[in-house]
């Protein structure tokens, strides 16, 4: 790649600092001849505003909930910053879920932006609510600046253009300010309320600066600093986190509409890995193969992939979180395919299929797909408004356990096994069965249990159902015929009033289905 540049003052690079050492490749010419001919002769930007997004009433609705919440407290919440992957190369950006929940920001704005929501008098604030909100950020930079050409993490000749202050508020409908007023905005009038300070809440470990700002303000601030206790404060500032949360537990339509558009572009991945598998099939490394066709989809239709993929051939789809991808895909072995692509609005599917790498099940492999999708199944049945979360999983290892037991392989009754201190059938299918899905893949983890894992299914919910069955190489416990073999089925479920509705369904799932889906792919390649 190329490099931004600043020269040193003509000193010797013996003194220079270190971070600075990074632009020594450079030959910018540090004159004020040179910086003015950069910084001038370019056309004006584009001044036509957007339109309005379709996600702002609906960020907005998002930010009157939390407003009624907190009234009279200042809340910060930030994007975060852009994180080094090695010397001066970052990471793409992504912004913290929180903060595009409620900003109804995507692909990757805005590092370093902080949106605040600063209390006002009841009733007076936005929509009615507390609080007036603002977002501050780095707008984009004239042409007629050395941010435009000389900075190469923020400067439009090196990035791009990036939005104006005038264009999000305009798409968001939310008022913004420059990044520079930030700090002010953040630490002006904090203070113990009895002595007419604003306290604030934070959304901590997003931005270290910002933490450090806060930490700093409260401590100046407070009566006795001496003995402030950070940790008091840190717990109020959870409590926020935690209401961020919880406010995603239900989806609204625009983000239903958004998970339909995550799940249908990684269907499509699905069937890119399908076509690649006879490369795979030949590759030392085809798990890569297979991992690089459903990411190219990612990145040709969203954003990003939601996670790391995981592609996992023969013993490997027995280790749950396999993504270092380095095996062989070999014929007659079950390649385990978890992946989601995440839209441009960072909302990401999760979705798992297991395939016969050579397009046919054996007997064997047949028997515990099977015994999973039952699973599954049972797990569907069970999701119905009204009855609780916890109940997919019960019903869907139930089953499991069943089978288990059946096989001869559960050293206890099913009874027993499904007790809470049994549990023996954990030791094949160690993990949860279903989790909430949304701008996270883990979507809304902060959410209190009661809310969660023993919360009551609601329409305009969404989770997954993925159970599965891991039979180890090295399991000594089963018999050989089982080793190797991992599968798991997930799928995308969105609650509505009627009952479940399988996001995902577009997958086949059932054994039969799954081999004729195959089969059709490479068909259809043959002949085109
Ligand atoms: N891919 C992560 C999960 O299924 O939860
Ligand atoms: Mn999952
Ligand atoms: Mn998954």
């Amino acid at each position: 790649m190329n490099d931004a540049d600043n020269t040193y003052n003509g000193e010797t690079t013996a003194t220079q600092p270190l971070e600075e050492r990074v632009n020594n490749r450079s030959q910018r010419p540090s004159s004020d001849a040179f910086k003015a001919f950069m910084a001038s002769n370019w056309a004006p930007s584009a001044h036509e505003l957007p339109d309005r997004d379709a996600v702002a009433d609906h960020a907005a609705a998002r930010r009157r909930a939390i407003s009624g919440l907190f009234k009279g407290e200042r809340l910060v919440v930030p994007a975060g910053p852009l994180k080094v992957r090695s010397n001066d190369c970052d990471y793409r950006f992504r912004p913290h879920s929180g903060f595009a929940h409620l900003t109804g920001l995507g692909l990757d704005h805005e590092p370093d932006a902080v949106l605040i929501l600063e209390p006002v008098p009841e009733g007076t604030g936005d929509d009615g609510g507390n609080h007036r909100a603002t977002l501050y950020f780095r707008p984009l930079a004239g042409r007629d600046t050395e941010q435009f050409y000389a900075d190469s993490r923020s400067g439009e000749f090196w990035i791009g253009a990036r939005p104006t202050l005038a264009e999000f508020e305009r798409r968001l409908g939310l008022a913004t300010a420059h990044i520079d007023q930030l700090e002010l905005a953040i630490t002006k009038n904090v203070g113990a309320p009895e002595i007419g300070g604003i306290s604030i809440r934070l959304v901590r470990k997003v931005d270290d600066n910002i933490d450090a700002l806060v930490d700093t303000a409260r401590y100046n601030t407070a009566k006795d600093p001496d003995n402030l206790d950070l940790g008091v404060l840190d717990a109020l500032d959870e409590k926020l986190t935690e209401a961020l949360s919880e406010l995603r537990l239900l989806k609204d339509p625009w983000e239903i509409e958004q998970m339909k558009i995550a799940v249908a572009a990684t269907v499509e991945g699905f069937a890119e890995v399908v076509k690649a598998l006879p490369r795979a099939l030949t590759h030392q490394r085809g798990e890569r193969v297979v991992e690089g066709a459903f990411f190219a989809r990612a990145r040709e239709e969203g954003n990003e992939l939601g996670y790391d993929t995981i592609a996992a051939s023969g013993n490997n789809a027995t280790v749950l979180h396999w993504t270092r991808n380095t095996g062989k895909v070999n014929a007659g072995e079950l390649l385990l395919l978890d992946a989601g692509v995440e839209a441009d609005s960072l909302y990401t599917a999760d979705v798992t299929r297991t395939l016969p790498a050579n397009g046919t099940f054996s007997d064997i492999q047949r028997k515990v797909y099977e015994a999973v999708l039952d699973a599954a199944d049972a797990g569907f049945a069970a999701a119905r408004p009204g009855t609780k979360f916890r109940d997919i999983h019960t019903a869907a290892t139930t089953v499991l356990a069943e089978r288990l037991a059946e096989w001869g392989l559960l050293p206890v009754s099913v009874e027993e096994a499904i007790s809470t201190e049994g549990q023996q059938h954990r030791r094949w299918m160690p993990h949860g069965t279903s989790h909430h899905l949304g701008l996270d893949v883990h979507d809304c983890a902060q959410a209190k249990r009661e809310l969660y894992l023993d919360g009551v299914l609601t329409p305009g919910m969404v989770f997954t159902i993925e159970p599965g069955l891991y039979f180890k190489n090295e399991d000594l416990a089963i018999p050989a015929e089982y080793r190797g073999i991992g599968v798991r089925i997930e799928d995308d479920i969105l609650m509505t009033a009627d009952g479940p509705v399988n996001l995902s369904a577009a997958l086949p799932r059932k054994a039969d289905d799954v081999e004729s889906w195959m089969a059709g792919i490479y068909q259809e390649a043959d002949h085109a």
